[in-house]
């Protein structure tokens, strides 16, 4: 079940009003007798096939300094690398080890909006990506082994930056604060921390990482959704116009409504709300939802909960819900659906878990309005029926 509070001693108010988005803090033992997820060979494995995103970061071996390969790679690869300096890094793990998407379970004291992914690297003696800063929060979990973190507050200069490597890696990097960490360590940074990680023997390291939408990502999408659906054309108008004083004058008022069409006052709070919660759940992997080719009837979705077949979320699908009074909306994938409120104890029920335990389904099976949401979320892809063995 998902986790409130933060892993370690602290308790939730205190992280968050001390630490989330302000400072680093180093939590030793957050998860005590750790059992990483998955093994360096299956972490391999996954940066062999196509779909998953992954990396390798040879500081030292490569033809250059600090020389960064793309996957998907093929096995050979692995057994031609060095014995020290090198790190492989694989993004979205959560989405395809039900082990680590039960980890991300221990940050819902963040909202599930934020979160983004696990990233897992598995670096050789020496291994590291180098000083760097990222943009978003990340949990640093020491999965096995040990890593020297070394890290620094102050605001990064914008000429100190290696030039011509794809990383971006800090010129000079000066050790404010380090710190071993062993097994079950775990090290919070704020974004724009600069930070050095550096494995002491081979070892593994869980990112999880919450993203933040900056503002050029907000607007641009905002602005190609809007140039893409817009019907027809609005444009601005300025009936009863007075005479100008001059006629090279821009004046107050018509700067005012200039404005307020880019602050985009033509939109209700309403439609803006059903926009982000749209682009808030988009999943990261546009092709992994996908909408049954042959949508199922109410029937046979009420026919696969009496099969006792497990349905899942799919790790892709992102749900949230925005609750407006009598408006209670459900967002999945990118999707946008109104909901009942007499539903809002399984629509919770529903984004809450990412395994749907049939026991509990049983209690709606009845219900008519539930089985109609659950038919429209297996029909959108979001929500998958795994058959029974
Ligand atoms: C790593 O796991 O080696 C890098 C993680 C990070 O610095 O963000
Ligand atoms: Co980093």
């Amino acid at each position: 079940m998902a986790a409130r509070t933060p892993p370690g001693q602290l308790s939730t108010a205190d992280f968050l009003q001390n630490y989330w988005q302000q400072r680093p803090l180093l939590i030793r033992q957050a998860f005590p007798n750790f059992v990483p997820p998955l093994s360096a060979d299956e972490l391999a494995g996954l940066a062999c096939e196509t779909d998953i995103e992954s990396r390798l970061v040879l500081e030292k071996g490569g033809p250059t300094p600090w020389h960064l390969e793309n996957g998907p790679f093929s096995p050979q690869r692995f057994t031609e690398l060095s014995k020290s300096h090198w790190t492989l890094l694989v993004q979205d793990v959560d989405k395809y080890i039900p082990g680590v998407a039960e980890l991300m379970q221990q940050f819902r004291f963040i909202p599930d909006w934020r979160m983004d992914d696990i990233m897992i690297s598995y670096a050789a003696d020496q291994g590291s990506v180098g000083p760097h800063v990222d943009n978003y929060d990340v949990f640093l979990l020491q999965a096995s082994g040990t890593r020297r973190w070394r890290i620094n507050t102050q605001p990064i200069g914008a000429d100190n930056f290696i030039p011509d490597t794809a990383l971006h890696i800090l010129k000079q990097f000066e050790t404010e604060q380090e710190w071993l960490l062993e097994p079950g360590d775990m090290l919070y940074l704020p974004p724009g921390v600069a930070h050095h990680g550096i494995a002491e023997g081979e070892c593994m390291t869980l990112s999880v990482g919450f993203r933040a939408p900056s503002y050029t990502q907000l607007l641009g999408s905002f602005a190609d959704d809007y140039v893409e659906h817009q019907q027809s054309q609005q444009f601005y108008t300025d009936p009863g116009r007075a005479l100008p004083d001059h006629p090279a004058h821009l004046d107050g008022e018509s700067l005012r409504e200039l404005r307020d069409i880019l602050r985009l006052r033509f939109l209700s709070d309403a439609q803006l709300n059903e926009w982000l919660g749209r682009l808030l759940t988009e999943a990261k992997q546009a092709d992994a939802v996908l909408p049954l080719e042959t949508p199922l009837g109410r029937e046979s979705v009420e026919h696969t909960l009496a099969q006792q077949s497990v349905l899942v979320r799919n790790p892709w699908a992102r749900l949230i819900y925005t609750d407006h009074g009598q408006q209670l909306t459900l967002f999945a994938a990118g999707h946008s659906l109104t909901v009942a409120r007499e539903l809002f104890e399984p629509l919770r029920w529903l984004c809450d878990f990412d395994i749907y335990d049939l026991s509990t389904v049983s209690q709606w099976r009845k219900d008519a309005a539930f089985i109609d949401l659950l038919t429209k979320l297996i029909n959108l892809g979001v929500v998958l029926i795994d058959e029974p063995d």
